[in-house]
């Protein structure tokens, strides 16, 4: 048995840069109606450990959905995909990207690069995948898959995952920028595989999103401490209620905190005050919910040609392969 290589992990997020991003993305989208947060500061070292205890509660199916169509299909994406680099976007823990290495491993498959703005999370997980599979290149990337993807790793036949219904967290607009960024450098051939929750019953998704543990209101108020530690701000953390609704005209659940009180907050890293009235919300992200028509005529506007497309016996969930012509 060969011995397992070191994996290697390029850091293209420097710290001062990423303080000056998130001064930027508060400064923008705390003085916009509704005031508005992006998700991906959610994801400090407390915020990743909490999203993957959401993996495990009950009212949230999408992570045992998807897992079942990965267990399901692997074979089929594998053949279907015939890449011999796996990028995957998002990555996280790469719980679920081990069931797809296992099948891409015995096709030949030489390169797994794991992107994700969440670093050590990040560097965990490629150590992990190095031990359990010698012989693969494991190069790690520190990045923000809606800025950084030109610098994605070349060469190959790649596909790139982005699971678990990350997009959905992304605006209409972002997406559609994201995946022209994405088909942009992507070569004849080279593929998406996409996972995407669609839309079902107010019920069950509002108990995904409002467990009975209250995981995910804690994941959702951890932003409030990324923004006290990384900018000397001063949220009171008690003075705020999670509010998560379904949208049916957007199909897309909204996930809000609101101030009970009238609280006036300093943020000192951003040089900001905000006066907020009791009831005023603060949105901290959005999941959007699709339907395979809208999924494909996303990925087509983008210039990506839907190759397959599978759900999992409930049909909450799908994966889509889509090809770069
Ligand atoms: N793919 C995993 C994890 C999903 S959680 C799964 O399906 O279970 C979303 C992941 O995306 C987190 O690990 C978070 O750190 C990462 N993430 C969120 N926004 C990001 C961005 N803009 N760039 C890179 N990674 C991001
Ligand atoms: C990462 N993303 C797909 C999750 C979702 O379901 O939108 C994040 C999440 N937010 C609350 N629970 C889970």
């Amino acid at each position: 048995m060969s011995a397992a290589r070191e994996p290697s992990v390029s850091v293209l997020l420097d710290p001062d840069w990423a303080a000056g991003s998130l001064v930027q993305d508060v400064l923008r989208g705390l003085s916009s109606h509704p005031r508005t947060l992006p998700p991906k500061w959610l994801y400090d070292d407390a915020g990743s450990a909490l999203f993957d205890e959401i993996t495990r509660l009950p009212e949230y199916y999408p992570y045992a959905a998807e897992r079942s169509i990965l267990e399901a299909h692997a074979h089929e994406i594998v053949e279907a995909s015939g890449a011999t680099t796996l990028i995957e976007l998002g990555s996280g823990t790469s719980d679920k990207s081990r069931i797809l290495l296992d099948a891409f491993v015995q096709q030949g498959l030489e390169r797994f690069a794991p992107v994700d703005v969440s670093e050590q999370t990040l560097r965990d997980a490629a150590a992990m995948i190095a031990q359990r599979y010698p012989g693969l290149e494991v190069e790690a990337v520190v990045g923000d898959f809606t800025l950084h993807l030109a610098q994605l790793p070349r060469g190959g036949r790649r596909t790139v995952a982005f699971l678990g219904g990350t997009i959905g967290n992304l605006y209409r607009e972002e997406r559609a920028a994201f995946l022209g960024a994405l088909a942009d450098v992507l070569e004849p051939g080279d593929s998406l595989l996409l996972g995407t929750d669609l839309v079902k019953s107010a019920d069950r998704l509002i108990a995904a999103y409002d467990d009975e543990r209250g995981v995910t209101r804690e994941f959702v108020l951890n932003v409030l401490r990324v923004l006290n530690r990384e900018l000397d701000a001063d949220f009171d953390l008690d003075g705020f209620a999670y509010v998560p609704f379904w949208d049916p005209h957007m199909e897309r659940m909204d996930l809000r905190l609101r101030a009970e009180m009238p609280q006036r907050v300093t943020i000192a890293g951003a040089d900001l005050v905000l006066d907020l009235a009791s009831g005023e919300e603060l949105r901290v992200e959005i999941s959007t919910k699709f339907r395979v028509s809208k999924i494909a005529a996303e990925l087509e506007a983008a210039g990506l040609d839907v190759t397959r497309v599978w759900t999992d016996e409930n049909a909450d969930f799908a994966l889509t392969l889509a090809t770069k012509a």
